[in-house]
């Protein structure tokens, strides 16, 4: 493989002619902030946590998806930088249910630390009219609550890239755009596999599983439900 060199914070990096900004950083051990990125199976560019400086172009690019070249001047962690990955967070938090004290995953929660890494203390900058959504516990395995999601996707990918399922994708457009399955049919009546793959790769606490395994087990006893449970191979999230 033809390999170029770039400079990173003005340190010199040999890579592979393919590789984005993001992984010659990773290779030089210079880290980027991401929220969307899922290493080979969720590449989509959405979220802009993982903007940085490219000498010579008119704006920021994310570092997940932008190609290297030769020659290529990267700037990771200017003030502009920082300010641009601050108002991200403000901007994500503005569709965000802040419930965190009574959230399961908090503490554990990838928003929640680059908020608290970023200095959000102002998580309501940027609020305004949200859509509601109902949580949909239909499956015996999980809970989905759009109310905390960030469409990043990563479970639309899990699910379709990594399981081969695909029962979850994106449902309407615009400011109502939310994840969920096809027609809005609750994730209990489809062909979910209950691997619980969406629910490892969520950086929030928009999905989770369920308490109780009880549940599970008397789904799985129910001749009229469809459940089989199966596991995937884990997914890498970095
Ligand atoms: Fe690069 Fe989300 S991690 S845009």
């Amino acid at each position: 493989m033809e390999q170029v060199t770039l400079k990173i914070n003005g340190i010199s990096v040999t890579v592979p002619k393919d590789y984005t900004i993001l992984q010659a950083a990773h290779d030089a051990g210079i880290e980027i902030p991401t929220l969307c990125y899922l290493k080979d199976i969720n590449e989509i560019g959405a979220c802009r946590m993982c903007v940085v400086e490219v000498k010579g172009a008119r704006s920021m690019a994310a570092a997940c998806v932008h190609p290297v070249s030769e020659g290529m001047e990267v700037v990771t962690n200017s003030p502009a930088i920082l300010k641009a990955r601050k108002t991200n967070l403000e901007l994500v938090l503005s569709t965000h249910e802040r419930k965190c004290l009574s959230c399961v995953r908090s503490g554990d929660c990838e928003l929640q630390r680059l908020c608290k890494e970023y200095g959000v203390d102002d998580e309501t900058k940027y609020a305004g009219d949200n859509q509601h959504y109902d949580i949909d516990d239909s499956a015996p395995h999980m809970f989905r609550d759009n109310n905390k999601c960030i469409l990043c996707r990563r479970c639309v990918a899990a699910c379709k890239n990594n399981q081969g399922v695909a029962v979850i994708g994106p449902n309407e457009r615009g400011q109502a755009t939310h994840i969920g399955c096809a027609f809005e049919t609750p994730l209990g009546e489809t062909n979910c596999v209950n691997c619980g793959q969406c629910i490892t790769v969520c950086p929030t606490g928009a999905l989770g599983e369920k308490d109780s395994t009880d549940e599970v087990f008397a789904a799985i006893a129910d001749p009229t439900k469809h459940v089989v449970v199966q596991t995937a191979p884990s997914v890498r999230v970095a």
